[in-house]
């Protein structure tokens, strides 16, 4: 299938259409921008779900079972709805010393969900992380792309209340 393919169902609006096309065009191998283009899926849908990615993979003209294995492979890639903010706990050593078991407590309590679930408005997901390299402001939190060093039950509180 040609990398402009289209189809006439499609998890992707024309726009999203045009840019994942873009993305097997950007460099000297198609398949070189999967990742990038993945990582748009992602940010678009906060998932990738297996029609996200056989939409992906006629695109790209690649067989579904490669595009899933990179869509399943990768932390940042998830198959489970995550937050518009996306909270990740830090369980590296350094962390655990400095308190992410509070943390953890906190992030279940303040949020109100387990886990890898989603909160009901869409606003706010966690999950465990491996070391976020900030050691020296353990316990870290990464809040989409922005580092939260000292993360305690106030800090957790206050993004909750969008102050932080
Ligand atoms: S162990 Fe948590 S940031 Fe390194």
């Amino acid at each position: 299938m040609s990398a402009t393919a289209t189809k006439s169902k499609t998890p992707f609006t024309p726009e999203q259409e045009k840019e994942l096309v873009a993305w097997t065009k950007r460099y000297p191998h198609s398949n070189m921008g999967l990742v990038e283009a993945l990582r748009a899926v992602q940010d678009w849908h906060r998932r990738i779900t297996e029609a996200d990615a056989a939409r992906v993979a006629e695109i790209f003209g690649l067989p579904f079972n490669r595009v899933w294995g990179v869509a399943t492979f990768f932390p940042s890639f998830t198959q489970w709805q995550t937050g518009r903010k996306r909270v990740g706990l830090c369980h590296g050593l350094s962390c655990w010393l400095a308190g992410s078991d509070a943390a953890e407590k906190a992030l279940r309590e303040t949020l109100g969900v387990p886990e890898k679930t989603c909160t009901a408005d869409g606003e706010f997901s966690w999950e465990a992380m491996e070391c976020l390299g900030a050691c020296e402001q353990a316990p870290a939190l990464l809040v989409n792309d922005r580092l939260i060093g000292r993360a305690d039950a106030a800090a957790i509180a206050a993004l909750k209340k969008g102050k932080k």
